[in-house]
């Protein structure tokens, strides 16, 4: 395929979604599922930093182009951006993925980079907030709520401008564990959702 300018008009063709993940890939494989035959937008690929992660399986499972770009490659913008445009990407969404985005990629993709965070921003964000870092952190700070953030990404860890937020209600004996798992349900609702309404905005 031909490479594209990211920010040229979409006219007449589907909007390409990049998904960037590291790891498990349960958003992911939501996102490739939703966008199957959705009219106006596609999975154009999945770019992940780790060869072994199950997310590449659901890729392949699921008929997605995949591409591994190690660690190294993440240094700046070259390689990465290389690949998203030779496989004509519009947006990008970020579903676990661990590596920083060179700010020269962010500055490719105006606006056009989104991510799901595991809890409510500005609180329990920033390097190292992911996962079940983010989890403990809020069980630890006595807090009666938590959520999930669905933001911009710009080039400071978990600070980009904020779309959207869905909150829940802690419970008696909340662990880890449990809060993982009722996170995660709200991102599989939400995520694709707020990601196609987002794009279906962005190119009216
Ligand atoms: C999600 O909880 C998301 O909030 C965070 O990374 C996690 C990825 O989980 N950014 P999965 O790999 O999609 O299951």
């Amino acid at each position: 395929m031909e490479p594209t300018d990211p920010n040229s008009k979409t006219e007449g063709r589907k909007v390409r979604l990049a998904v960037l993940a590291s790891g498990t890939g349960s958003n992911a494989g939501r996102l490739f599922a939703y966008f199957e035959h959705h009219p106006q937008v596609e999975v154009a690929l999945l770019l992940t930093n780790k060869p072994g992660a199950p997310v590449v399986q659901k890729a392949h499972q699921a008929g997605v182009p995949c591409q591994v770009l190690p660690n190294e490659c993440w240094q700046d913008a070259g390689a990465p951006a290389a690949i998203l445009e030779a496989h004509g990407a519009d947006y990008i969404a970020l579903a676990g993925f661990l590596r920083k985005i060179p700010p020269e990629l962010i500055a490719r993709y105006p606006r056009r980079i989104l991510n799901v965070h595991p809890a409510l921003l500005p609180a329990f964000g920033g390097k190292g907030m992911y996962g079940m870092h983010v989890h403990r952190a809020v069980l630890e700070a006595g807090e009666t709520q938590s959520g999930i953030s669905i933001h911009l990404v710009n080039e400071h860890y978990d600070q980009g401008e904020i779309i959207f937020q869905k909150k829940l209600k802690l419970t008696e004996g909340e662990s880890t564990e449990t809060l993982a798992e009722k996170i995660h349900k709200l991102e599989h609702t939400h995520y694709p959702r707020v990601l196609e309404a987002y794009i279906m905005a962005q190119e009216a």
